[in-house]
């Protein structure tokens, strides 16, 4: 660290240490800018804020880079498969074959929930949004598996971090099949990751349900394109969360409400309802036209990132994904795919677009894909949610090790009434 930063406030200077990252913009550490000067940071939206220091992920948007613990995201979906990821992201290096195998062994022995989850559910209405179920039941986690919340304890973290990454595909299965009127089916430890989430989602009790291992391999690469993504809105959320010392279900809760929102996860469902409203390739300019008119609220969903100013990593590989799923189930005509590339193509290429480098997200192609794979678009953030639970667990557990470590309680510009007396109600205009 140098102190190499400087403010000059009120004619008073004050010095700033720098830090340097091992890959990205140094930070200046104001921690005590406070103490020294009285006047705190104003940053809404942490457009300038390095809210805590991590060695699990790196982009760099300008140029379009995604690094989980060093590794390429391209090579991770292309060699790696998820589950290797997750003990990446947990651990912070690859498996050697024994610790992939015991890994996979100890998530698999995971999967079931406690069979009193099944009448949590049933507590919802029918018509509940599948992300209301999870919001609930990923909470409820932490009234089934009190052994594992003792925050202080880490063979306790890891049991907790263990159980989320393998009871997720459970929860999400169990509130798809709620949703849709069938009945529970449980995991099978016999098949992968991929594949047994696929099974508990589409077979049913009276016929053989067959996995089609392309769709498996989709399913996978979604999850390992979805896995953890730095600081994000719902990350932080989780940060915040166990900050205060709430067990692991309850902040993982928290991160699965955040991702809720139409700006954040909810952006896949987002972006196919828009395709779906667009319908034709002849009414995208009128839909373009509506993005770049400041009086519209209506935006390009599955557009623009808050750190990507570039193509998003995982969109290209999502678009790859998605032909893949496409051609395999005989739909590469499907006229959505064929809105979505030319609005692709078009936007591309509009000033508008160029000037406020706005490329498509990891969230344009997914819908399309999910929805091929069989899902209605209330389940797309539930997938979402699923395969980014080991990237909050991870950065989670990672906050929770950092002798640093405090309650995170950020401060504000108060801009409201100052002191006044209290008026009783007979003497109040
Ligand atoms: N369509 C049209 N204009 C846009 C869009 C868009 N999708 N995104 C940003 N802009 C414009 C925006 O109006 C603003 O214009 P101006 O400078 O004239 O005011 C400028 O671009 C900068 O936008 P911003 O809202 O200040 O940027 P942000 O970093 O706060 O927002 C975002 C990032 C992802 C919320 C936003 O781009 C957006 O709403 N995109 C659509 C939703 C979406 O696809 N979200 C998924 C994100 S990726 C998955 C995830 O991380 O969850």
């Amino acid at each position: 660290m140098s102190d190499a930063a400087k403010l000059l406030l009120d004619g008073k200077e004050a010095g700033f240490g720098v830090r340097h990252g091992t890959i990205g913009p140094d930070v200046v550490d104001i921690a005590s800018l406070y103490k020294d000067t009285g006047v705190f940071t104003y940053d809404p939206g942490f457009t300038s804020t390095a809210a805590c220091e991590s060695k699990i992920t790196f982009i760099d948007g300008d140029e379009g880079v995604l690094l989980h613990r060093g590794y390429p995201i391209e090579q991770l979906a292309d060699k790696g498969d998820f589950l290797e990821v997750c003990y990446l992201l947990l651990y912070g290096e690859l498996p050697t074959q024994q610790e992939r195998e015991d890994f996979i062994y100890r998530v698999t022995r995971h999967t079931m929930v406690h069979e009193q989850m099944t009448k949590f559910f049933t507590g919802f209405r029918r018509d509940a949004h599948p992300m209301a179920v999870m919001v609930g039941s990923v909470g409820a986690l932490s009234a089934f598996y009190h052994d594992s919340t003792d925050i202080t304890d880490p063979h306790q973290r890891m049991v907790a971090s263990i159980r989320m990454v393998a009871k997720i595909p459970t929860l999400a299965a169990m509130a798809y099949k709620y949703h849709i009127g069938q009945p529970f089916v449980y995991p099978r430890n016999d098949l992968s990751y991929a594949e047994n989430f696929l099974h508990m989602c589409f077979a049913v009790p009276c016929e053989p349900y067959k996995i089609n291992p392309v769709l498996a391999k989709a399913m996978d690469r979604i999850f390992i394109l979805h896995a953890d993504h730095e600081q994000n809105a719902s990350t932080s959320t989780v940060r915040l969360a166990g900050s205060s010392g709430a067990n692991p279900f309850a902040c993982i809760a928290a991160g699965v409400a955040c991702l809720w929102g139409p700006a954040h996860g909810g952006a896949n469902e987002a972006a196919l309802n828009m395709l779906s409203e667009i319908g034709s390739k002849d009414r995208i300019p009128e839909f373009i036209a509506r993005a770049k008119d400041k009086n519209d609220p209506f935006r390009l969903m599955g557009f623009g990132h808050r750190v990507y100013k570039n193509y998003d990593p995982r969109a290209k590989i999502m678009q790859q994904t998605c032909h893949e799923v496409l051609d395999e189930l005989g739909l590469k005509d499907d006229p959505l795919l064929e809105v979505a590339m030319e609005l692709e193509h078009i936007a591309l290429h509009d000033e508008y677009f160029i000037e406020k480098k706005l490329y498509p997200n990891v969230d344009f192609y997914s819908g399309i894909t999910l929805k091929a794979l069989g899902f209605p678009t209330t389940m797309f953030t539930v997938l979402f949610a699923l395969a980014r639970t080991v990237g909050w667990i991870a950065q989670w557990k990672e906050m929770i090790e950092d002798p640093q470590q405090r309650i995170g309680r950020p401060r504000q510009l108060y801009t409201g009434a100052t002191r006044r007396d209290y008026v009783g109600v007979d003497q109040r205009s």
